[in-house]
């Protein structure tokens, strides 16, 4: 756990704000955190979502030859830290499992959007790995996960969108559910000097568009190295950042501290 109050890399600034239900969450500030509003946003973005990777919905901000370049790099270090019984921790569309799969034994695929996971099925169709995988559709922080029940989890653009509070949940989630020794894989977007020029911060509430027009307000965090570097130093996590891009970076983990 962090010490009282104090934010990932001291910039998150919602964390007065830990009551995220719709009842009170107009008593602090309309332009907080809103999980419902992130789970409809990621839902209804499914079809369109893999364009990402592509580098078509953030082509206004970063070349997407640099996208799709950098998505190559990731596709290539991925499965080496990736094994056995693995879990990918709001799995989304399972535009990574692919990547990992021949690596694993079994594999658990947990997200809250329906419209994700059916893509996400369609994937594991064709890879025809249906007898090793299973899905879950649920709130990662609500579904009993087995604890000691992995022995790796990938976490791919998930806590950029996380309040600090999820941030500590999460960890405290891998904690249990990793056997000793047991790795985890976190991929996301690296804070660099393009998105540092547009009036954002590292940490806000922003606006996304889908092609149909609607919008959504959802949280999204950039890391710098030595964000993810306090994080590991306040959860006795020994971290390696395998790669540092202009826009992606992957990092792995281990506790020190896993349960015997
Ligand atoms: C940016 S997408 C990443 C998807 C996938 N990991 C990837 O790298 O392509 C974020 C995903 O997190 C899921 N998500 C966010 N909060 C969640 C929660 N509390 N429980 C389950 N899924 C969640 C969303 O539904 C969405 O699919």
């Amino acid at each position: 756990m962090r010490g009282a109050g104090a934010p990932l890399g001291g910039l998150f600034p919602f964390k007065d704000v830990h009551c995220l239900c719709h009842s009170c969450y107009h008593l602090y500030t309309m332009d907080s955190p809103n999980k419902q509003e992130l789970f409809e946003y990621y839902n209804e973005r499914a079809p369109e979502y893999e364009e990402f990777y592509d580098g078509g919905t953030s082509a206004k901000l970063f070349d997407p030859a640099l996208i799709r370049k950098e998505v190559a790099i990731l596709k290539k270090l991925l499965p080496d830290y990736v094994n056995g019984r693995c879990i990918d921790i709001a799995c989304g569309t399972g535009f990574w499992l692919p990547v990992y799969e021949r690596n694993c034994a079994g594999i658990t695929l947990i997200d809250q959007s329906e419209n994700a996971l059916s893509d996400c099925a369609k994937k594991i169709e064709k890879l025809g790995i249906e007898y090793k995988t299973e899905m879950l559709c649920d709130d990662i922080f609500s579904y009993p996960l087995a604890e000691q029940g992995y022995d790796s989890a990938v976490i791919a653009f998930l806590v950029s969108h996380l309040t600090d509070d999820e941030v500590d949940a999460l960890i405290a989630s891998l904690k249990t559910l990793l056997v000793p020794g047991g790795r985890f894989v976190f991929m996301d977007n690296a804070w660099n000097e393009v998105i540092a020029n547009i009036p954002r911060s590292k940490v806000s509430m922003v606006t996304r568009t889908l092609k149909d027009g609607r919008q959504f307000r959802i949280l999204k965090r950039y890391f710098e190295k030595q964000d993810i570097q306090n994080l590991a130093g306040e959860n006795n996590i020994n971290l390696e950042i395998i790669y540092w891009g202009k826009v992606f970076f992957l990092a792995t983990g281990r506790f020190t501290d896993s349960p015997a």
